[in-house]
């Protein structure tokens, strides 16, 4: 079961924006597919190659956004690229030592804060890009 399935109320109405969205969305259900998968018996180097394409691709859509932001003037650029930067640091502060098979909670729990950060971020604050 997808925890985070893309909905169309998501759309902020900036194509390029969007098709990112929706790529975060996907690896983040990658992420929890290979949690439930029962036939993997170790999981560990799958999840952290996961969470690292996670975290590489999540940097390079800020900085899209940002340069969006930039290029359109747009007067919350700063804090909104703060909220970027704190979610960046929540990402690098995931303990892979706490990752192991007997921890699948701890893996859960970042996936809902990512899950729920994503989808809070993009109604909130991104949609206010299209209303530039
Ligand atoms: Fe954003």
């Amino acid at each position: 079961m997808a925890i985070a399935k893309w909905k169309d109320e998501y759309s902020i109405g900036i194509p390029e924006v969007d098709k990112q969205h929706m790529k975060l969305f996907e690896i983040v259900n990658r992420i929890q597919e290979l949690l439930c998968d029962e036939f993997i018996t170790d999981k560990y180097d799958g999840i952290v190659a996961i969470i690292t394409e996670l975290k590489e691709y999540t940097i390079y859509h800020f900085k899209m956004e940002e340069d969006y932001m930039l290029k359109n003037g747009y007067k919350k650029f700063f804090s909104h690229k703060v909220m970027h930067q704190d979610f960046i640091e929540k990402i690098n502060a995931v303990d892979y030592s706490k990752i192991d098979n007997e921890q699948n909670k701890y893996l859960n729990e970042i996936l809902y804060f990512v899950c729920d950060w994503l989808i809070t971020h993009i109604l909130k604050e991104d949609k206010l890009l299209a209303e530039m």
